[in-house]
Formats: structure tokens, C-alpha cells, sequence
């Protein structure tokens, strides 16, 4: 009714149909030139549409939430059309987006020479300018090398893995029979307390820690929102939540500053060894705190609700993985001995294919964000200086050409991909190239001290119907609510 109505007007004056018409003229006009520009110069860009909405083009429709299991309805459909690489208009540029397996690696590879990891302003500006995930060149490998150091320290520390198994038996024991809890908020209990610990030294029990967690749930929400900063928006919350994860890191950083201004020991953590051994300002420090803490675990806890999702799915995994971890528990038994340690991490043979069928599957990160920093050629396409590349990192993970039924369920695959070691069924969860995820062996390690427990302790099933869902950080839309039983 309404738009009829303002259609009649408009048709009934003739001054309102021409203003109309001009303006329609303009925007054609306008459009052409912005889009035939690139044309000229670049003879062979990949096909597709650089239409959409003013600014932000498609970015509305490639962000719809879809089964992990999948690229979703608008990546499919444009594959479909226009096969794995396309373009498209993105986060307010014109964009390649690459499902193509080869181009994904040559991007990764290329990085900082052809391309370049470019996060969108609204992501940058809640995870903070100096967070590793936004920064590029010299500041970067300085950065980076502090995370990598502070992982392979932490390995060379006797009761690392005891640490991380503690972790894990706590949060399992104080599961209770036949109630319905949400196991993809204890795996992140469990990942955050761990991450916690081994960055600032801080516990649960000390009540600035459950504040921290609760602020950074809140600062999550607003990283896959759209970035408009009006009250009650998402986006306004997580910058909000930002300062205040931000205040509580900086009163860390004040202890350990005075610790080591008095000459004591202090605490042994990341945060205590960055204000000894390092220059960074202040600022810099707590953004890479903030970034290892959101990127070491928020993926490794999607990653073990994932493993619970697909076990429960798939007894017959279930029952080899309990086998395994039986052995290696019965062994312990008779030497004696109760924590587990490295050499049996490495008898857990079943496991790591179980743990890479789960990120294949999962697909935890969907893709990753680049620009191109020159004019590149791939296969004959052009991709333009300063166009957006996006890596589809779970294309490869979805392939029937790589991964034969890539939807069922299949940890048995990897025991054949081992015997027939082929380049192409690498797991790209971790990225690749300079920017390797740092955290990968920890997460694995993760995973695997917490199925050992959780195998031996329980049976589980789903509560209530739930799925993986890429937001496109990886959720559960119910939680992933889940009841245990004792075996
Ligand atoms: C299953 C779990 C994990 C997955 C799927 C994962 C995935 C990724 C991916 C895809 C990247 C690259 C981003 C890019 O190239 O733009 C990355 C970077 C990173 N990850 Fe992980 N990650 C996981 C666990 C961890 C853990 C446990 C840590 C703990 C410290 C961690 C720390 C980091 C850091 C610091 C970076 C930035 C590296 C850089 O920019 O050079 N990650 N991760
Ligand atoms: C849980 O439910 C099962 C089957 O319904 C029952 O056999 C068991 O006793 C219950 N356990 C507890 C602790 O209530
Ligand atoms: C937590 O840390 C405090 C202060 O360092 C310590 O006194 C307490 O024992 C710790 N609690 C646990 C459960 O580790
Ligand atoms: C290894 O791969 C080749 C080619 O894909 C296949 O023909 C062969 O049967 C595989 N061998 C094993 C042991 O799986
Ligand atoms: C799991 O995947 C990684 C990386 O793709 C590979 O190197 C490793 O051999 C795989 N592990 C198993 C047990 O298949």
C-alpha cells in the first residue's frame, strides 16, 4: 500500500519523475566509471559483480550465518556462477575471494611481499592497533617472536602438559550426571583459565579473573557485528568491554612492573617476561596480551566442542579413541606413575587423526583477510594493487576432490593420508606462511589431555538438537547443551 502510494506520487509529478530519473542517471553514470576504471587497466579480472550495497557491496550476505560444515548459500552460489575465484565488493572495497586451494597458499605464502594480513577498521579498532592480528612489517616479527618464545618456553617446563591436564580434570569432575549444561562454555572455562594463567598469572578464584570473562564475552559479540558505534549497539559494547579488559591487564602490568622495579621474583608468565625483557610501551604490551588471549581461546575452545560434537555423532570413534586412551591410562598404572607426559602424548596416535578430522570439519576460522600490496597475476587473473583478497581457508577443508565424502565424519581418513603422504590434505585451520598460527601444537595438546579424561570419564549425548555455525566465528547457536554419563 505504501509503496504504491509513493509510486503514484512520484508518477503524478512531473518535477519529482525527472529529479528521479537525473538522480538514477548519475548513480549509473557514477557506478560505471568506479567499475570500469580497473577494467581498462586490468584486462583479466576474475568474474563476478562488484554490485551490492553502497559501501559495504555484499558483505552483508557473505557474512550470513551457515553450517560450519559448509562455505554457505553465497559463496557456494558465486562458485557456481563463476567458479573459486571471483569478485566481489567487501568490507567497502572491491574484493577477490579465492576457494581455490592453490591461490589460498600462494596468498599465505606471499605475505608481506604480493600481500598483506588487513583486517577491516571495525575489527582493528576493538581488538586495538597494536593487537599481532592487525600488525604487519618489523613491529609484527617482534611481536611474533615473543608469542613463539613464550609458547616453546612454556614446553620446555616439566609440569606444562601435568598443568593443562589439571586444568582438564577440574572442569570434567565437576560435571554432574543427567543434567544439561552447555559444554562449549566449559571448553571455554577450560581454555580461558589455562590462557589466563600462563599470560598474567591469574586463577579463579580471584574475582577479577571471572570479571575478565565476563567482559570478554561482550568484546567477542562485538567483533562479528556491524561496526556502528551508537548507544546499544554490539559494536559499542565490545569498545566499552575493550577499555575495561584493558584496565584490568593494565593493573597486572602495574604489579609486575613493581615486582620488577623492587627486584622480586614475581610471578612466571608472559606479561612478567615481555616487562623485563622487552622495550614495548605500555599500550603495545596490553594489546598483545588482548590479542594472544583472544586468539589462543576462543579457537582452541570451539576446537574440543567441536570433538565433543562430532564424538557423540560417531560411536564407533568414540569407542577407538576410549581403547587408546584405556591403554595408555592402564600402562601408567602399572608403572606407577598418574600425570601424563610427552612420551605418552605421542602414543596418542588415534587422537591426532580424531584432532585433525575435527578441524578439517569444524572449520573454526572460515577465512582470513589480506590485500594485495601489488599488481599480482595467478593463472592468468589479474588481482589488482590494494584490492581485499580473502582466503577461504575451509574451501580446501570442503573439497571432494581432496577429501573423498568431505561431509562425513571420517577420522580413519588421516590414517590413510599418513601412509600416502599427499601435499594436498594439509589441515588450514592454522593458516600458513609468516603468519603460521604460533598456538597450533598448543591447541592440539589441549584437545588431546582433555578427550583423554573426558573418554575414560563419560558417555554424552546432545540435549537438545545443536550444530556448529560459522558467525563466521565459530558458534553454537544453543551452546552446545549436552548430559553426561558416567561409564
Ligand atoms: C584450534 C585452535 C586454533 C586455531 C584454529 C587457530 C587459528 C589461527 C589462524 C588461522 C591464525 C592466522 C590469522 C591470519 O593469518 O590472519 C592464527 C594466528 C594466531 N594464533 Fe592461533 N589458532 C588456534 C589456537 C591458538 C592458540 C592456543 C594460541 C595461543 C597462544 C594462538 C595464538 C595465535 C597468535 C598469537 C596468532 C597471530 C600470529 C601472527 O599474526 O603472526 N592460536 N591462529
Ligand atoms: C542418570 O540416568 C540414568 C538413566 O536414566 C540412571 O540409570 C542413573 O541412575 C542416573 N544417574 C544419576 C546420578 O541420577
Ligand atoms: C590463586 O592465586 C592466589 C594468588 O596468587 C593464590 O593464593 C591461590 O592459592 C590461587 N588459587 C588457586 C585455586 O590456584
Ligand atoms: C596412494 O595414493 C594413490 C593415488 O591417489 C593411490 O592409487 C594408492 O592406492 C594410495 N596408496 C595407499 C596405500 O593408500
Ligand atoms: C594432521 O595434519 C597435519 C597437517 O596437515 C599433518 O602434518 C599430520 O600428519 C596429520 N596427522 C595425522 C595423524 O594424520
Amino acid at each position: 500500500m505504501a509503496t504504491e502510494l509513493l509510486l503514484i506520487t512520484f508518477l503524478s509529478s512531473p518535477i519529482l519523475l525527472i529529479t528521479l530519473i537525473i538522480t538514477l542517471l548519475i548513480i549509473i553514470i557514477f557506478r560505471r566509471r568506479i567499475t570500469s576504471d580497473p577494467e581498462n587497466k586490468y584486462r583479466n579480472l576474475p568474474p563476478g559483480h562488484l554490485g551490492g550495497w553502497p559501501f559495504i557491496g555484499d558483505t552483508i550476505p557473505f557474512m550470513r550465518p551457515h553450517s560450519a560444515a559448509s562455505l554457505g548459500e553465497f559463496v557456494d552460489q558465486k562458485i557456481a556462477r563463476h567458479g573459486k575465484i571471483f569478485k566481489v565488493k567487501l568490507f567497502g572495497k572491491p574484493t577477490i575471494v579465492s576457494a581455490d586451494p592453490s591461490l589460498n597458499r600462494f596468498i599465505l605464502q606471499s605475505e608481506e611481499r604480493l600481500f598483506l594480513c588487513s583486517y577491516p577498521k571495525g575489527v582493528e579498532n576493538i581488538m586495538g592497533k597494536w593487537s599481532m592480528l592487525a600488525l604487519t612489517g618489523e613491529i609484527h616479527r617482534e611481536m611474533r617472536s615473543i608469542a613463539l618464545s613464550f609458547i616453546s618456553n612454556l614446553k620446555l617446563k616439566a609440569d606444562f602438559l601435568s598443568d593443562i591436564e589439571e586444568q582438564a580434570v577440574e572442569i570434567i569432575s565437576a560435571w554432574r550426571e543427567n543434567i544439561t549444561f552447555s559444554a562449549h562454555e566449559e571448553a571455554k572455562k577450560f581454555a580461558f583459565n589455562l590462557m589466563v594463567k600462563y599470560l598474567m598469572s591469574m586463577n579463579m578464584s580471584m574475582p577479577e579473573t571471572a570479571q575478565l570473562r565476563k567482559e570478554y564475552t561482550s568484546f567477542m559479540n562485538g567483533m562479528a557485528s556491524i561496526p556502528i558505534n551508537l548507544p546499544g549497539t554490539a559494536y559499542r559494547k565490545a569498545l566499552q568491554s575493550r577499555l575495561i579488559i584493558l584496565k584490568i591487564i593494565g593493573n597486572k602490568l602495574d604489579e609486575k612492573v613493581q615486582n620488577t622495579e623492587e627486584g622480586l621474583q614475581g610471578d612466571d608468565d608472559l606479561l612478567a617476561s615481555v616487562v623485563k625483557n622487552t622495550d614495548l610501551k605500555r599500550e603495545q604490551i596490553l594489546d598483545l596480551i588482548l590479542s594472544i588471549l583472544f586468539a589462543g581461546h576462543e579457537t582452541s575452545s570451539a576446537a574440543i566442542s567441536l570433538a565433543i560434537y562430532f564424538l557423540q555423532s560417531c560411536p564407533k570413534a568414540l569407542q577407538q579413541l576410549r581403547e587408546e586412551h584405556s591403554k595408555i591410562s592402564k600402562r601408567k598404572m602399572e608403572m606407577g606413575e598418574t600425570r601424563l607426559n610427552w612420551d605418552d602424548y605421542k602414543k596418542m596416535e588415534f587422537t591426532k587423526c580424531v584432532i585433525n578430522e575435527t578441524l578439517r570439519l569444524g572449520n573454526i576460522v572460515k577465512f582470513l583477510h589480506r590485500k594485495a600490496i601489488r599488481d599480482v597475476q595467478f593463472n592468468g587473473y589479474d588481482i589488482p594493487c590494494s584490492w581485499g583478497v580473502i582466503p577461504i581457508i575451509s574451501a580446501e577443508h570442503l573439497d571432494p576432490s581432496i577429501y573423498e565424502d568431505p561431509q562425513q565424519f571420517n577420522p580413519w581418513r588421516w590414517q590413510i593420508i599418513l601412509s600416502n603422504v599427499s601435499k594436498n590434505n594439509m589441515i588450514m585451520s592454522f593458516s600458513g606462511g609468516p603468519r603460521l598460527c604460533p598456538g597450533a601444537e598448543l591447541a592440539k595438546l589441549e584437545m588431546a589431555m582433555l578427550l583423554h579424561h573426558l573418554v575414560q570419564k563419560y558417555e554424552w549425548e546432545l540435549a537438545e538438537k545443536d550444530f556448529p555455525v560459522s558467525f563466521p566465528f565459530l558458534e553454537f547457536p544453543n551452546g552446545l547443551p549436552i548430559k553426561v554419563h558416567c561409564v
